[in-house]
């Protein structure tokens, strides 16, 4: 296959369509990654499975293959989005099996099944049988057709579970159960504030330092200059006694979506995101060459003193450094993809990318800018604001750039299409150094 546009630094599918990041956990010695899989449609299509990366250490990845497929009446249109918890020595998985009657319906007062389903592994790669634990019926009645993406967590000695919810009256919110055994779920209650989203996506109950946050990816949600300027959004609410308040964006660029969450065994929590965006207006070339999509670096999660959550990138890909490289203020560099960037910001700066990428800071505003054609393929422009920003982090891939601003207080993620494995930079207020990036390894063991 063409390995034009293939990632280094990013999971993708080896072809066709990957969305959310599933089951993430760290099982038996290896961090496993489940993801939203069409391996057969490019477009994505709605029979999606699980396709299944595991790693010991998040540089050296084996992708084992599919490894949840739709094949019983309660997942037939799909093994949808879910999450990974260990048990007594075993990874318990639950996720949605998607249902779509045939027939004259909305699909969301009637017409669709949401199950939630239970499978267990010894190996992260075989599955045992498929468990259905709780089915439309099981939701409260205020609920349409759209329930799902189960989250579980363990809290002393129970187990929760948090899914994501669309009410019959267009209100997104979510769900809680709880279990004692991850046989038998009840309803403990709902969570959710006025006027924020039809469908909230993809929850996830967070804790980091004693802090608990609400991970969503709501839909429906007013677009602004500076707030939700993709079709959907996501981010997190701070939850204490109150409920839930302070909804904060994840990222602002143009390709993220549906992130999850898991607590590395040495206390880390880590989030990983999928770099995409569903129904965008801009498109990705690389279905040309037979794929879509990938996921974003995974991130570490930290609460800075004024309480929101920064997001760096996780410290093992230090090791992938290479080579040093530099770009002086005022000069033009000419670098190879892979790479890593970092720069202390004075005031306002500016820097250009091939004459088509303009990342700029007025002292108030981040600006991440096509400003021609073709290297976005449809993106145009987006902003965060940030009153102070002490420094920039680019992380570049072969078609994609994480930018992560003053500490990771924002990240800006976006797909770019450029020809060819260099790019040309221009800095202007601000100089730049950093390295060349090695690319991971990657085998693929199954289909
Ligand atoms: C989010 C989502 C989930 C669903 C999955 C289906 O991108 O729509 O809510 O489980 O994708 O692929």
């Amino acid at each position: 296959m063409d390995t034009k546009w293939r990632q280094k630094l990013h999971l993708e599918p080896p072809v066709g369509w990957l969305n959310d990041p599933n089951g993430l956990c760290r099982f038996k010695g290896n961090y496993h990654i489940y993801f939203q899989y069409a391996p057969d449609d490019i477009n994505g299509g709605v029979k999606k499975c699980w396709g299944h990366y595991r790693s010991p250490d998040m540089i050296n990845w084996e992708f084992t293959g599919t490894v949840l497929v739709p094949d019983i009446p309660e997942d037939r249109d799909g093994v949808y989005s879910g999450s990974a918890i260990v048990k007594d020595g075993t990874l318990h998985l639950f996720y949605t099996g998607n249902v779509k009657e045939k027939g004259d319906y909305d699909y969301i007062l009637s017409g669709r099944g949401a199950n939630v389903i239970h499978v267990t592994t010894d190996d992260g790669h075989s599955m045992s049988e498929k468990r259905v634990v709780l089915r439309n019926a099981d939701y409260p009645d205020y609920c349409s057709c759209h329930v799902r993406d189960p989250k579980l967590w363990e809290e002393n000695g129970k187990y929760y579970m948090v899914l994501g919810a669309r009410t019959r009256s267009d209100e997104g919110c979510v769900l809680i159960y709880e279990s004692d055994d991850l046989d038998e779920w009840r309803f403990a209650r709902k969570l959710s504030v006025p006027d924020f989203g039809y469908m909230w996506e993809c929850p996830d109950m967070i804790e980091i330092d004693g802090r608990r946050f609400l991970g969503v990816s709501p839909q429906g949600l007013p677009h602004y200059d500076t707030r939700f300027q993709n079709l959907f959004s996501s981010g997190y609410f701070l939850l204490d006694d109150n409920g839930l308040r302070d909804f904060e964006e994840w990222d602002y660029g143009f390709d993220f979506y549906a992130p999850q969450t898991f607590a590395a065994p040495d206390g880390r929590r880590i989030l990983i995101g999928w770099m995409g965006m569903g129904g965008a207006s801009y498109t990705n070339p690389t279905a040309q060459l037979g794929l879509q999509h990938c996921l974003t670096l995974p991130r570490e999660l930290t609460v800075s003193k004024d309480g929101n959550i920064l997001q760096n990138p996780i410290r093992e890909l230090e090791n992938l450094r290479g080579g040093n490289i530099a770009v002086s203020d005022g000069e033009r560099g000419q670098l190879a993809l892979p790479f890593e960037l970092v720069g202390s910001v004075k005031g306002s700066f500016d820097i250009d990318i091939n004459s088509s990428v303009k990342l700029s800071y007025d002292g108030r505003m981040f600006r991440l800018e096509f400003t021609g054609e073709s290297l976005g393929c449809g993106r145009d422009a987006r902003n965060a604001k940030l009153e102070q920003c002490g420094d920039i982090r680019i992380i570049a891939d072969l078609s994609s750039m994480e930018i992560y601003l003053d500490g990771g207080k924002k990240v800006l993620s976006t797909r770019f299409y450029p020809e060819g494995e260099n790019v040309n930079l221009r800095a202007n207020g601000i100089a730049l150094k950093g390295w060349r990036l090695k690319g991971m390894e990657v085998h693929i063991l199954g289909k």
